[in-house]
């Protein structure tokens, strides 16, 4: 059976949920998913916080449609999980109970509008660096999940360009506003990335399974170059005095990355995660009488059914 998942792996086909898998195969999907699942349910909060001030009735609905996008990921996440045997509630359970983790990211505040165009340009950029890859992940329910939710994210990305575009050409305060916005979340775009490669425990074992493509420093780095022309056309600036193009390497030299934070969101100690664990406790419990409704209407038709 090992022998036949190595091969399967190793031929760059997919391991379906009904083949045999090494139980550390599976956990480690289970652990990556779920996180992920969580990641994008969170990850409404920081944005779902300017759907009733958006500036105008055309960015209000375009936000509202990438929040709901943001909720359908999860959902297809949590599906992806599921076909590993775990159960969606139990996954909820321990985002609720504070067990479970999520990206970093997305415990840190959005004071004004232009942060919802930095989230959108930087924040989703990562995304789609990230799981671009992803969707030649070794396991077929994660990968194809991540065909469609990369496509949504292209679009969340250059919807989040355009807003700090229009405000790099608009008036000098709104310009101030788009930089700030652009110095707040750089650093902890490059964080989502994870640890750096030394200190990954996941990745060898995660890229020798082919659930991972490239490591976490190799990503980080594309994002970079990536980001280095598009802020350019934007006309403004990376908070990184140490920018610079590494004609040897061919990539863009950059700073030191404040690890120490990194490590205290994780804990549980970044600006936003009470106030984003105890939002997502409070949604849970107001839509307690819609999970009751639903169980009660499955029934009903399934009694309907068996007459
Ligand atoms: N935020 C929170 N936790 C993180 C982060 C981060 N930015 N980066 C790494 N970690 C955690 C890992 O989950 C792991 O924790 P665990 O072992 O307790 O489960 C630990 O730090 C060590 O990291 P790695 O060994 O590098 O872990 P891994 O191989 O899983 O790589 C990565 C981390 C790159 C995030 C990987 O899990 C991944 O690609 N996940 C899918 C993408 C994703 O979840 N994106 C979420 C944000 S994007 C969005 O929602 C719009």
């Amino acid at each position: 059976m090992q022998a036949r998942f190595d091969a399967t792996v190793a031929a760059e086909q997919r391991i379906e949920p009904r083949d045999w898998m090494p139980e550390a195969y599976r956990k480690t999907l289970v652990r990556q998913i779920s996180q992920h699942a969580h990641s994008e349910i969170i990850g409404m909060q920081p944005e779902g916080n300017w759907i009733t001030r958006a500036p105008s009735l055309k960015r209000k609905s375009i936000l509202m449609a990438k929040v709901q996008d943001e909720a359908g990921h999860g959902l297809y996440l949590y599906s992806a999980a599921e076909t590993l045997g775990v159960d969606r509630q139990d996954l909820t359970e321990q985002l609720l109970a504070g067990k479970a983790k999520y990206s970093s990211i997305f415990n840190y505040p959005t004071p004004t509008w232009a942060d919802i165009g930095a989230i959108g340009w930087l924040v989703d950029g990562a995304a789609i660096c990230n799981q671009v890859p992803l969707c030649r992940a070794s396991y077929g329910p994660y990968a194809r999940a991540m065909v469609r939710v990369c496509k949504e994210e292209s679009f969340h990305q250059r919807q989040g360009f355009e807003i700090l575009y229009e405000l790099a050409h608009g008036t000098e305060a709104q310009k101030k506003m788009a930089q700030e916005a652009v110095d707040r979340w750089y650093w902890p775009s490059l964080m989502m990335f994870g640890p750096p490669d030394a200190d990954s425990p996941n990745s060898a074992q995660s890229m020798q399974w082919k659930i991972k493509r490239f490591s976490n420093d190799e990503l980080r780095q594309r994002f970079v170059d990536m980001c280095v022309p598009q802020v350019e056309v934007l006309g403004l600036t990376l908070p990184d005095p140490e920018l610079s193009w590494n004609p040897d390497r061919g990539h863009y030299d950059f700073g030191e990355i404040d690890w120490t934070e990194f490590h205290q969101v994780l804990k549980g100690n970044g600006p936003c995660n009470a106030q984003r664990i105890a939002h997502r406790r409070k949604a849970h419990q107001d839509g307690d009488w819609v999970r009751e409704a639903a169980v009660a209407h499955a029934a009903k038709k399934a009694a309907r059914t068996k007459q």
